[in-house]
């Protein structure tokens, strides 16, 4: 069955507060509706942006497909469904962008419970006790039996929202109430309590903090040495560095590369360089390393770590590294596609002491952080 995702995100987040609408606030380093979007990704087949008019000019930087949305949340839903016409899905996900914490688990629980219903949606039963009150003061009491807090995605066969929408007249609070007005079944399958709606404005910590619960972050170290040999330059970092003196290497030698590339492997714990690139495969003769850095950096967005920071240490007496630290910042920024804020190559001599000390090679060591969350 073809699902998509509608992420409604046309509202302007009046009761959140700050500069921008909060789905476009930061959390934890990315815009929230970047959050939300990407806890759809690999469970939808395809995914539409509902945005204010304001902001249409922001859906490039998402790389998806984005339609203009209306006043009210309900007028921004038809948007959604009616965009979709022309090619239609069998189910649509209709989800707030405003709850980045959706989990593939749930997601999982309302396409499956399209299967035998038309219409299906996660809630929670209500567990506090409910009052009525009014001016701070307790009026009644409310029996909970039976109440349940309604969250989204709420799932629906496509038809036949559609034509719920189209029917309906009013305001609903959420497409369940539209679906149920239109007489269709609404299964309610387990909600998760993480699965906050950001609201009000303490509600963007309450959700760093959930996010970052599990976050997966690693440390991995790398080491390596070449040997000086016969040459007029040394490629250190991806930059060529003119000296008296090359290393030495089946590739061209980049102990600094070398190194970054071991820590990436290390912080994965995906073996080392020599395993993916073994010094007997001929092809590797005289590769340029940035195919190996490539690779380790390729490898951790698989597995879906983002890389936060590289510092590399170059130990030699010669040739003096600080004048092109920077260049080498630079380069290794470009291979990774990290900002060179978030990398550090510096350097040591090792006081004439050991191999480093007699000049007669280079040695560099790494750290690498990576994070997934
Ligand atoms: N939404 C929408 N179009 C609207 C109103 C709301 O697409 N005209 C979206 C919001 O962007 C949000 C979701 O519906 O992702 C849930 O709405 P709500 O939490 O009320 O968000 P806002 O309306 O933006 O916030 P507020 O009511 O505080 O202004
Ligand atoms: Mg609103």
């Amino acid at each position: 069955m073809r699902t998509t995702a509608i992420i409604v995100a046309a509202g302007r987040g009046t009761r959140a507060g700050g500069a921008l609408p909060k789905q476009w606030q930061d959390l934890r380093g990315a815009p929230v509706i970047a959050h939300t979007i990407r806890a759809f990704a690999g469970h939808v087949d395809d995914i539409v942006l509902v945005l204010h008019g304001d902001d249409l000019h922001r859906a490039a930087t998402l790389g998806l497909r984005a339609v203009a949305g209306g006043d009210t949340r309900d007028a921004s839903v038809q948007a959604g469904l009616a965009a979709l016409a022309a090619d239609p899905p069998d189910y649509v996900l209709i989800h707030d962008a405003a709850r980045p914490l959706v989990s593939a688990d749930l997601i999982a629980r309302v396409k499956g419970a399209l299967a035998t219903h038309t219409g299906a949606a996660p809630a929670l039963p209500v567990t506090d006790a409910l009052w009525t009150g009014t001016d701070d003061l307790v009026t009644g009491t409310q029996d909970r039996a039976g109440l349940y807090r309604a969250q989204t995605p709420q799932g629906f066969h496509y038809g036949a929202i559609l034509a719920a929408h189209a029917a309906f007249a009013g305001q609903a609070a959420d497409d369940v109430a539209v679906a149920r007005a239109a007489g269709l079944d609404v299964a309610i399958v387990a909600g998760d309590a993480d699965n906050l709606k950001i609201t009000q404005p303490d509600d963007f910590a309450r959700a760093a903090k959930l996010m970052g619960r599990d976050m997966d972050i690693r440390t991995g170290n790398g080491f390596d040495v070449h040997r000086f040999g016969d040459g007029d330059h040394v490629m250190l970092c991806g930059v060529a560095i003119p000296h008296s003196r090359g290393l030495q290497g089946h590739s061209d030698a980049d102990v600094g590369l070398h190194t970054i590339t071991d820590a990436i492997y290390g912080a994965l714990a995906r073996g080392d360089i020599g395993q993916h690139f073994p010094p007997s495969d001929p092809q590797w003769k005289a590769c340029e390393s940035h195919v190996f850095l490539r690779h380790a950096v390729e490898l951790a967005a698989n597995m879906g770590f983002t890389i936060t920071h590289i510092d590399c240490t170059l130990i030699c007496e010669f040739p003096k590294i600080g004048p092109h630290a920077d260049a080498m910042r630079a380069r290794v920024a470009d291979i990774t596609g990290l900002d060179p804020d978030r990398i550090s190559v510096k350097a040591t001599t090792s006081e004439r002491l050991g191999f480093t000390g007699r000049g007669e090679g280079i040695a560099a060591m790494a750290t690498a952080t990576l994070v997934k969350s």
